[in-house]
Order: structure tokens, then C-alpha cells, then sequence
């Protein structure tokens, strides 16, 4: 059983990204399910109908997302009627929109996916340990697959340890860069701290330069544009069976890609 988990892709540039490389992780990897973050998709900041159908088009069967899921306002109208995009669970339970998903997967196995939001560093939400103990404890499925979107790297590591054994994959996302700690905890759940993004490469984590770099010097607030260029393109690829793995996918330019599809 492989799930293909692609990090938040950020505005044209990801979602470009995305369409070119999907086709041959398909082909070479053969996932029998694909999730990506999409909180960024439409132009760096939240979604649109357009942007998900194009990316559902791309191959991805359900959507996690972060903390800016309803940057676009209209996402609060439609998001309703998208069970296979999913906000973060531990938003208050007025906040419109699907929060788990459970997918009928090959073997007759099911799937619950779901996506949850840290506390450091970031706006204030509901606890994500005590808000993904009482999903748990409410609905049962043979795999738990968990986007926890967090900044802090400690926060996510103590996230993923508490859960180890009675979820099957914590991935890391939210500050769109790839760590290297991929790893099987002791009692079985795998785990990376962040999968990265897919999106400008030439940028500062998807957004131009110029106004990130302004922001830190003189602290006013900038207008974030999504960058254009080459990409990265950040994944994992986790395997559930008998030898369980979670492996890292990163391409950082066009021409990496090119190598691997020359190599693979
Ligand atoms: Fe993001
Ligand atoms: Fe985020």
C-alpha cells in the first residue's frame, strides 16, 4: 500500500511543477493514493474551484491544507461541498468545511486522512493532541494518515511521538522546506518533520524576493507575490505494507527532474 504525499504547493509555478512531474511518479512509483497540501494553490495564498479541479485533474484523489485555507474568502462558500479538501481539524467546530476523509483503498483496506494545525509560532487553535485523540477515538479505519501543519520542528517531533503506534504517518508541513529526518518511530508510524513545497525555486519559500526581504528589514507589511522560474518539487512516498518506508522526493530545478527520469 503507497500513498504519494506532495508538500504545499504554492500558486502557478507548483501547480506547473506538479503537472509535469505527477505523470512519472505515477508511472514509476505507482501510488495506489495521492494527497497534496493545497493552502497555497491559487496565486500563494488559499484556493479556488478552478485551481482544485486543475489539481484534481493532476492525479490528487484529497487536499490537507494550513493555516491559509480560507486566505480566499470564497473558499468558506464552496469548501462545504469538497469532501476531498480538508481543513484543519482543530479549528473551532463553526468554521465551515470537511475535516477527515476515509477512502476505500485496494485489498478492501480503508484510509482516514486528516489535518491538524500546531501552536507555536502560529494563531491560536484548539490543542491538536487532545483534538486528534477524540477523532481517533470516534472513527476507525486500517490506516491514520496525518498532515500536522506546524512551524516548530520540536513541535511536530513531540506531535508524531505522542501518536507513534496508533497513527501510521505524521508528515511535517508549513514552512515549505524539506527536512532529512524521514524516519520509522519505535512503535511504527513514519514520519518527517516537513515535506517542503512545490513552487519558484529562485524565491523565498514560493514568494518573490523583494518584498519578503523588506518585510524583514523594515517590518511594514508587504504585498507576497507567488514567484515564477524554475521549481522544486517536494514529496514523500510512504509504503504501509509488510516493509514500511517513508521515503523523500525532492527535485530542485527542472533539469534534477530530467536526471531522475533518465535514472529511474
Ligand atoms: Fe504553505
Ligand atoms: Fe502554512
Amino acid at each position: 500500500m503507497k500513498i504519494l504525499f506532495i508538500g504545499d504547493i504554492v500558486g502557478k509555478t507548483g501547480r506547473a511543477s506538479v503537472k509535469e512531474v505527477l505523470p512519472f511518479l505515477f508511472k514509476r512509483l505507482k501510488p495506489d493514493y495521492t494527497i497534496a497540501n493545497c493552502e497555497n494553490l491559487a496565486h500563494g495564498n488559499g484556493i479556488t474551484e478552478e485551481t482544485i479541479g486543475e489539481m484534481r485533474e493532476a492525479g490528487i484523489k484529497c487536499f490537507t491544507s494550513g493555516n491559509h485555507i480560507f486566505d480566499k474568502k470564497a473558499a468558506l462558500d464552496f469548501i462545504e461541498d469538497y469532501p476531498d479538501v480538508l481543513r484543519p481539524l482543530n479549528y473551532p467546530p463553526s468554521v465551515p468545511g470537511h475535516t477527515y476523509r476515509i477512502e476505500k483503498l485496494p485489498e478492501n483496506k480503508t484510509l482516514l486522512i486528516t489535518n491538524l494545525l500546531g501552536r507555536a509560532f502560529m494563531p491560536p487553535v484548539d490543542c491538536p493532541f487532545r483534538t486528534l485523540e477524540k477523532l481517533l477515538e470516534e472513527k476507525k479505519a486500517d490506516y491514520v494518515f496525518v498532515d500536522f501543519h506546524a512551524e516548530a520542528t520540536a513541535e511536530k517531533a513531540a506531535f508524531a511521538n505522542y501518536f507513534d503506534g496508533r497513527v501510521d504517518v505524521v508528515v511535517g508541513t508549513h514552512t515549505h522546506v524539506q527536512t532529512a529526518d524521514e524516519r520509522m518511530l519505535p512503535k511504527g508510524t513514519l514520519f518527517i518533520s516537513d515535506v517542503g513545497m512545490c513552487g519558484a525555486s529562485d524565491s523565498i519559500i514560493g514568494v518573490k524576493k523583494e518584498a519578503a526581504i523588506k518585510r524583514m528589514i523594515t517590518g511594514l507589511p508587504q504585498r507576497f507575490e507567488p514567484a515564477g522560474g524554475d521549481w522544486w518539487f517536494s514529496a514523500v512516498i510512504v509504503d504501509l505494507s509488510e516493509n514500511k518506508k517513508i521515503e523523500r522526493i525532492f527535485f530542485k530545478s527542472k533539469r534534477e527532474f530530467e536526471q531522475w527520469k533518465l535514472k529511474n
